[in-house]
């Protein structure tokens, strides 16, 4: 999974193309390129690491004349196919040094296609698959005396995978043929340019007007700015329908903090009122993909939810509230296993995807399966207009903004907001919930956004607990009931930001094993607020007093319990259980940003990972 960019225009293409990598980074950035055409010829660099180290090698290395040009690509990546070095990163070159191409996403039968074109002579510098695309059309063009757009388009058709690119030929810097398969892909329009990038962030500086090319889609810009818009298979010209992008800049941009992640952990009391904004109003839960499909859940026989990462985290938080609420059996299922297990799904049945991008590999071919099976699609997802978003058979929006920050963390409680909102919907429709306790419950949920304020007021403890603790190699987090999930993903957290070992674990099952990790120099992080489970907690706790643990509890404002127990504890606000995740997760984004800020890592850009990720 990579991020792309390109320009044609009147303007240098050099600083459009830089600076719009730099805002697709949350893509991958274990290298990146960047190719500027002139008449006649181009110059390209390339080189391992961020696109910082990129920027910096041209700025030593290169003339400024080098730079200019008004025709470019760039390519930050996220390895699939080869190393993160220099020579493989994009943009690949085809063997006559004439076609330069950028991609996102796979090509599943490049070996073979590498084999073949092996045995006409073309050499290959590269352990990558678009090497091996970009000379596939060199190899068409050349042997059919086609034209870039005919020998690309027929060359596609050959292709098993997913992909978004963009081609330019050396001789020809006035046009650039882009296509799309399973990989995003935007085209930013104005008068006399045209802009391209895996999502439109980096160009509305420039324009607002936008066209999302669907998948079977390509496109052919030439400088006088024609358009031409044509289908893959059968080469149908398209008319082209463009839309105005309305999104708000200073929503992408850091105001005022370090870190993406530390911003978007602080936006969640804005972010859940958003997704509560229009749907909750007094007592009534008003959901339009739910209202039009009402039969659908009230005589659903199972619930199946699939999503990966964080989403799968926040699904299994939406089996506790389903089920209590609604009581309607619900399994939770890693996208990626539900697609390779021919999981029993039938028409009456209904599956819910989550993705906050709408763009994950492997839930977007669990939707698939899915949709193949006869089920009933719904769809959790933040990133508008995605596939998810587009291909599901009804859905709601999480509307927590653009989240930059890799570590996903407003995503996440807005995901359990929405499914709290779902699971309280369904119960009432299916006359499964008192109205003495749904009534209670939504007025609780009114209050969650002020909540999530007041419990973000903790950066003295989070600073304490972290200084403690910023040098240990382990760490455990305890969870029950609805708090399970919240564990785990407390645990996920730190390790993905701060490269400390972590484990999630239900608290009583802890016994079966973790327990034996215990001694005076693992902490371990506890969700001990008080509820069905309360005193169960306060057995586990002094289980892990027993064999000296250093107990890091969160807690209900005024607990005294496990407040004489603790090392250290952080109180939240009293909520009620079902709703408690909202709050308790708050500590622990808190307390893996601080971990991994004192340990100087970049919290925002987590080695090996990505925001989304577009490869199975
Ligand atoms: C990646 C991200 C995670 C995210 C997961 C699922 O692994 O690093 O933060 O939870 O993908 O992403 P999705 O967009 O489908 O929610």
């Amino acid at each position: 999974m990579c991020g792309i960019i390109g320009y044609l225009g009147y303007r240098e293409a050099y600083p459009i193309i830089i600076n719009g990598l730099k805002k697709l980074e949350y893509r991958g950035y274990d290298s990146s390129g960047i190719a500027i055409f002139y008449d006649g010829g181009y110059n390209l660099y390339k080189t391992i690491g961020s696109v910082y180290e990129l920027e910096k090698k041209i700025s030593y290395n290169i003339k400024i004349d080098e730079k200019k040009g008004t025709t470019g690509i760039g390519h930050t990546r996220w390895a699939t196919h080869g190393i993160p070095n220099d020579i493989n990163a994009h943009p690949h070159v085809s063997n006559s040094n004439e076609l330069i191409l950028i991609h996102n996403g796979i090509i599943e039968n490049y070996h073979a296609i590498k084999i073949f074109l092996s045995k006409k002579g073309f050499i290959f510098n590269s352990k990558t698959d678009t090497e091996v695309l970009v000379n596939l059309i060199e190899y068409i063009k050349n042997e059919n005396q086609l034209s870039l757009e005919e020998a690309v388009r027929i060359s596609l058709n050959e292709i098993i995978g997913a992909y978004s690119i963009a081609i330019v030929e050396k001789s020809h810097p006035e046009r650039i043929v882009i296509a799309k398969l399973g990989s995003p892909l935007a085209l930013g329009i104005n008068d006399k340019e045209f802009f391209i990038a895996s999502d439109p962030i980096p160009f509305l500086n420039y324009t607002r007007n936008v066209l999302d090319l669907k998948d079977g889609e390509m496109a052919i810009l030439k400088r006088n700015h024609e358009l031409d818009l044509r289908k893959i298979t059968n080469n149908h010209k398209l008319s082209p329908s463009i839309r105005e992008l309305h999104i708000n800049l200073k929503q992408i941009e850091k105001g005022g903090y370090k870190y993406f992640m530390l911003k978007e952990i602080h936006e969640q009391p804005k972010t859940i009122f958003d997704t509560l904004r229009g749907r909750l109003s007094n007592e009534l839960i008003c959901i339009e993909g739910i209202e039009s499909n009402i039969d659908r859940f009230i005589n659903a026989k199972s619930i199946t939810i699939v999503a990966c990462g964080t989403s799968w985290h926040a699904s299994l938080i939406g089996e506790y509230l389903l089920e209590d609420f609604a009581k309607v059996p619900v399994e939770v299922e890693y996208a990626s296993e539900f697609r390779y297990r021919n999981p029993i799904i039938e028409e009456q049945d209904i599956v819910i995807v989550i993705s906050q991008s709408g763009e994950t590999a492997d839930t977007i071919a669990a939707l698939k399966l899915a949709k193949a099976k006869g089920a009933f699609v719904f769809g959790i997802c933040n990133v508008v207009g995605s596939f998810l978003a587009r291909n599901v058979d009804a859905g709601m929006y999480t509307h927590a903004g653009p989240e930059i920050g890799v570590a996903s963390t407003k995503s996440f409680t807005a995901q359990i907001t929405v499914l709290f909102l779902l699971a309280l919907k369904i119960g009432k429709q299916r006359s499964k919930i008192t109205h003495d306790r749904y009534k209670l419950l939504c007025k609780e949920l009114g209050s969650i956004p002020e909540k999530v304020r007041i419990t973000l007021k903790i950066d003295n403890i989070i600073d304490t607990i972290s200084r403690n603790y910023h040098n240990v190699e382990n760490f455990i987090y305890l969870g029950r009931g609805i708090n399970f999930p919240v564990a785990l993903e407390g645990a996920l957290k730190l390790k993905e930001i701060s490269y400390i070992h972590a484990e999630g674990y239900p608290a009583a099952e802890m016994k079966h094993g973790p327990i034996a990790l215990i001694d005076e120099k693992m902490p371990v992080v506890i969700i001990a607020t008080q509820n069905s489970v309360y005193e169960k907690i306060i057995g586990n706790i002094q289980e892990i007093k027993a064999r000296k643990g250093k107990i890091i509890a969160i807690v209900n404002k005024g607990d005294f319990q496990v407040s004489m127990l603790a090392d250290h504890i952080i109180e939240i606000p009293t909520i009620s259980e079902e709703l408690s995740p909202l709050l308790t997760v708050l500590p622990l984004q808190l307390l893996a940003y601080k971990l991994a800020y004192i340990r100087g890592k970049n919290v925002d850009q987590p080695r090996n990972l990505a925001k989304s990720v577009t490869v199975e």
